[in-house]
């Protein structure tokens, strides 16, 4: 199947300081090219025989049809960010900046710093919505494949000097503002609008243990450095304590068969947080049990191995 032509989205008579002959050469033989690239390599791939094709022709087609389709794509966006007035950025994008950079200014000279830190190379500054953490980033990327996972682009600036030759030769600096003085913050606004729906990878999942509060261990670890009084039981299986041979510092090791008989050494006026080895069915099942006897009890997600994951400190269990 083919891709199609996105007709360029900025109006060239509205841009400030570009010249038509720039814009057109960029639009035409730049990103033209990289969609004619992109189709012929796609029908190429298309007749391949997957089966008979050597690694390393599979692997430089690709690696061609990555860099055809970013470079695709990232011009597209690159021509939709620009046609505005520039000037501070507006809308609900404008608070989002202010939230994850501190302000517009600390926004602007970040991305301003990365686009001429990119002069006399070539690459990409785009500002990217992450739906994992609902966050943004302006992202460097020094060739057109390297792409956050996951990540929505709102905003490019092409750093490849095709970009800015014709018009401001050498002088990186001068195109760089004048890509800042030409950008659509409305259409920037409405891209972070459509971004912000885009759901995170789902969460675990654990419906047979109904509601059962968990906690990270990001948070777990916060409690205990901050001195908070917290119970923290290693509720992993016999044999996983002594095939793994470390313990979680500050937890005590209690035997998830016996919960009966340990319970009644714990206080209920305290907090307990207690794990398994990943955080499914033992360290749930534990807490639990704690809970139905009337204690504080929350389990650790990720368990002893997300604890090791963030790398809070272990000990050898003796
Ligand atoms: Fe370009």
């Amino acid at each position: 199947m083919r891709y199609q032509l996105t007709p360029i989205h900025c109006r060239p008579w509205l841009l400030n300081a570009l010249s038509f002959k720039l814009i057109e050469s960029h639009y035409e033989n730049n990103y033209g090219g990289a969609l004619r690239r992109l189709n012929a390599i796609t029908e190429k791939l298309e007749s391949l025989d997957w089966e008979k094709t050597p690694g390393y022709v599979i692997n430089s087609l690709k690696r061609e049809e990555l860099v055809a389709l970013n470079s695709t794509l990232l011009h597209e966006l690159y021509f939709a960010s620009m046609g505005g007035e520039g000037g501070k950025a507006t809308g609900q994008i404008a608070e989002a900046i202010n939230r994850d950079f501190g302000s517009y200014a600390r926004w602007k000279s970040e991305f301003v710093a990365m686009g001429n830190a990119l002069g006399g190379g070539s690459g990409w500054v785009l500002l990217v919505y992450i739906p994992r953490d609902r966050r943004l980033i302006n992202q460097y990327a020094s060739e057109h494949s390297q792409a956050v996972a996951g990540g929505i682009p709102l905003l490019a600036l092409d750093m490849y000097e095709h970009a800015y030759h014709i018009d401001y030769g050498a002088n990186v600096k001068a195109y760089v503002d004048t890509f800042i003085r030409n950008i659509d913050w409305k259409t920037v606004d409405a891209r972070y609008q459509d971004a912000v729906g885009v759901e995170p990878l789902r969460p675990l999942e654990q419906p047979e243990f109904g509601d059962l509060p968990g906690v990270g261990p990001e948070e777990v670890k916060a409690m205990i450095d901050s001195g908070k009084p917290v119970q923290f039981i290693d509720a992993r299986p016999k044999h996983f304590v002594s095939r793994q041979q470390d313990i979680i510092e500050g937890a005590t090791w209690r035997d998830p068969e016996r919960v009966q008989e340990w319970a009644g050494e714990l206080s209920k006026s305290d907090p307990v947080v207690v794990f398994c080895a990943y955080g499914f069915h033992i360290g749930c099942k534990t807490a639990i049990a704690l809970r139905d006897a009337g204690f504080d009890a929350k389990f650790m997600k990720g368990g002893h191995s997300g604890w090791r994951a963030i790398g809070a400190p272990v000990k050898q269990y003796v």
